[in-house]
């Protein structure tokens, strides 16, 4: 149907604008195969409930190895306009030492890279590589579980240690006064906090506490957005290095120019939309509705102009419309969309319509306003749509969305009541088939 299409680029808009403004929060109470599609495993493997940063004894050799794992979807830790995340991330490592001292150490990282560099085993705890070290290039922050004390300054053989685009540390805490051994084969919990101004680190139970506070602008050294996750290394002493849970939740960067590019957008669209219905009525008043060729062309190529629209967001959703090859798969398309959508408001269940592929990451109150928004603005009876002033508020949080029936009304022609024009019932008679079956093929 036309209005759907035409309903399509607010949806797509606010789509591709609550990407934007996305946050990060994740949780994983263990790592099951199911998880594996949520992170990138460089080297590194699910095994036993655990991510195994390095083999565990049941795979290839575990002497000399380095991995990586991350979630896969970046976290944006600041923003052009000098705005900063923060994030508060617990995870339960389980370190066991396979040799008589163990090897070499795991990591909590940030990084700009996916894959774990080649060379980064032995002392390099999959962080950096002897290239990377030292240079602005590594766009790596870590913090340490070091368990081998592997160059002279290197602590002991029991420390966290923070360290930036290098394994050098600035900072090293040994654990030995908290009674804490890393590699002991139990269970830790640790805590990182990032306020955007100091990272804090928290080991064992003690939450008042903190093993490591130290001031950092991690916006000096790592890129506006970055992998979040783990490395470790093995040498020819080796261990086992387990993740066994972990949880983050970082906060969000509202950019003001981006969001209020896509307000525009969607305010241009809700616009265009209400031009055409305009057009379309003014139309089918004057043809009598029987010109269905050229109403037909008409749609079509204020279609192609919003396509086209420098206004309309220029992203994967239009690329994938674009390969529909006919117009009727197209409409289709979005008409399905629409349909379900209207159906899962029906439900109650309206957060279900969220695009999968934002993996739940988006803030709900937010995702249901703009959704219920996008459903208001394809109702079939124009009048009854959002004005734009309406739309506005809604997408900027100070209005809630509109009443939207919970059954997706019928089409009613003439809509009433008329506000755009004058109509004569006499003319366009009852027997008027619904504007989207004059529309559709
Ligand atoms: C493992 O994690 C899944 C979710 O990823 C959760 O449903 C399940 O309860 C967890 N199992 C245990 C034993 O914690
Ligand atoms: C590990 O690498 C070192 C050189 O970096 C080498 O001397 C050693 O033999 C290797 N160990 C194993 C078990 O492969
Ligand atoms: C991190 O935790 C602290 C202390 O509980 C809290 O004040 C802060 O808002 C949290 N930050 C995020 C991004 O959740
Ligand atoms: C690694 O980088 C640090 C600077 O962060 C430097 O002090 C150290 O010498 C480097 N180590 C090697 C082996 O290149
Ligand atoms: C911590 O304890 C280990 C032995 O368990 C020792 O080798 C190391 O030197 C100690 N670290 C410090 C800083 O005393
Ligand atoms: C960061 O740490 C410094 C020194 O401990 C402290 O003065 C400052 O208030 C901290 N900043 C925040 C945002 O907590
Ligand atoms: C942090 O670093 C960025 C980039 O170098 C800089 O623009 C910003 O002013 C710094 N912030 C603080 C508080 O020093
Ligand atoms: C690692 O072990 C091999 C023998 O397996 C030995 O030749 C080599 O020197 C050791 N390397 C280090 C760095 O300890």
């Amino acid at each position: 149907m036309r209005f759907h299409l035409v309903a399509a680029p607010v949806i797509l808009a606010v789509f591709w604008a609550l990407a934007l403004v996305q946050s990060l929060d994740f949780q994983f109470p263990n790592f099951t195969d199911a998880a594996r599609d949520q992170l990138i495993l460089s080297n590194s493997y699910i095994a036993e409930k655990a991510i195994q940063v390095t083999p565990d004894s049941h795979g290839a050799s575990m002497a000399n190895r380095s991995g990586r794992v991350l979630y896969i979807r970046p976290f944006r830790l600041w923003s052009k306009e000098g705005k900063k995340a923060s994030f508060n991330t617990t995870f339960v490592l389980n370190i066991k030492n396979m040799t008589p001292s163990s090897g070499e150490g795991l990591a909590f990282i940030l990084t700009a890279y996916r894959d774990v560099p080649v060379g980064s085993e032995g002392q390099w705890l999959g962080i950096v590589n002897p290239t990377l070290n030292g240079s602005m290039e590594a766009r790596t922050a870590a913090v340490e579980f070091d368990t081998r004390k592997s160059f002279p300054g290197d602590l002991d053989d029991n420390h966290i240690g923070l360290d930036v685009n290098s394994v050098y540390s600035r900072t090293s805490v040994s654990l030995n006064g908290s009674n804490i051994y890393i590699s002991s084969g139990k269970d830790i919990k640790v805590v990182v906090r990032y306020d955007g101004e100091n990272l804090t680190v928290f080991v064992g139970e003690d939450m008042d506490n903190p093993v490591l506070s130290e001031h950092l602008n991690l916006s000096s050294y790592l890129p506006e957005a970055v992998y979040v996750g783990f490395s470790g290394s093995t040498s020819n002493n080796t261990q086992l290095n387990c993740v066994k849970s972990w949880e983050f939740i970082g906060s969000e960067i509202e950019d003001s120019k981006l969001r209020w590019v896509w307000i525009l957008a969607a305010a241009g669209s809700v616009l265009i939309l209400l031009i055409i219905t305009g057009i379309g009525a003014i139309f089918l008043h004057r043809k009598r509705g029987c010109k269905v060729d050229r109403l037909d062309d008409a749609y079509r190529n204020i279609d192609e102009a919003i396509l086209r629209s420098s206004i309309a967001p220029r992203n994967y959703k239009f690329k994938e419309l674009g390969k529909a090859t006919g117009q009727t798969e197209r409409d289709d398309y979005i008409s399905n969309i629409v349909h379900r959508l209207w159906e899962l408001y029906r439900r109650g269940t309206i957060l279900e319509g969220a695009d999968a592929r934002l993996d739940g990451i988006f803030k709900k109150e937010e995702m249901e306003r703009v959704l219920i928004l996008g459903l208001a603005c394809c109702h079939p009876n124009p009048n009854d749509r959002p004005s734009m002033k309406a739309v506005l508020e809604v997408l900027t949080g100070e209005a809630p969305p509109p009443d939207v029936p919970a059954e997706r009304p019928v089409f009613m022609w003439p809509p009433k009541p008329p506000s755009f024009t004058e109509w004569d019932n006499s003319i366009i008679g009852d027997r008027l088939p619904p504007i989207s079956e004059l529309a559709g093929r």
